[in-house]
């Protein structure tokens, strides 16, 4: 397993694997979406035997860092990849230690992998996603992490 800063060279896989992850969901980013994130933003690629099956993608904010995509394809899901992901995150991630998300309350996958890299639960967001609320999920880095 490799993990790798995006560059524009992976914009075609990028796009593909989203397409495969996200084809039935209005929110699937679109090519120069991924394009603006790769230049502008914190985008790290996992590969397997070369080939991409996973990506994390941050915004970085004043104080903190946001997290704004997390997708695994389905055939390598429950191996610990998205859980590298994260751990990769905040250890390379070093200029804010605050670390913030959104996740669906639907989503249970997803907010049991958060609670377990340590994020929290702060709030419920009403109506965040046009059909769904969200919780507030936040980690903070401690001086030894
Ligand atoms: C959510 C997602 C990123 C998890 O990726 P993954 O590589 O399968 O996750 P990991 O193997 O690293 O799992 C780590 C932990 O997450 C939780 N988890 C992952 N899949 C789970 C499942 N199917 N059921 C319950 N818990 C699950 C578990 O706590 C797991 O730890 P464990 O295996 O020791 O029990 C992946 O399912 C995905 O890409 N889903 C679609 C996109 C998405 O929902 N992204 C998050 C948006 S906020």
């Amino acid at each position: 397993m490799k993990i790798l800063k995006a560059k524009q060279e992976n914009l075609e896989t990028l796009f593909s694997l989203e397409q495969i992850i996200f084809a039935q969901e209005p929110y699937a980013l679109s090519k120069a979406l991924l394009h603006y994130h790769i230049t502008k933003n914190e985008l790290f690629c996992l590969y397997e035997k070369k080939t991409l099956i996973g990506y994390i993608l941050w915004l970085q904010r004043k104080d903190f860092f946001r997290l704004y995509s997390l997708a695994i394809h389905p055939h390598f899901r429950r191996k610990g990849y998205a859980n590298a992901l994260l751990q990769y995150s905040f250890s390379h991630l070093k200029k804010k230690k605050h670390f913030s998300l959104e996740v669906r309350v639907s989503n249970t996958k997803a907010i049991h992998l958060y609670k377990k890299c340590g994020f929290t639960c702060k709030k419920i967001l009403q109506n965040f996603y046009p059909d769904e609320d969200a919780y507030l999920m936040q980690k903070t880095l401690n001086e030894t992490s």
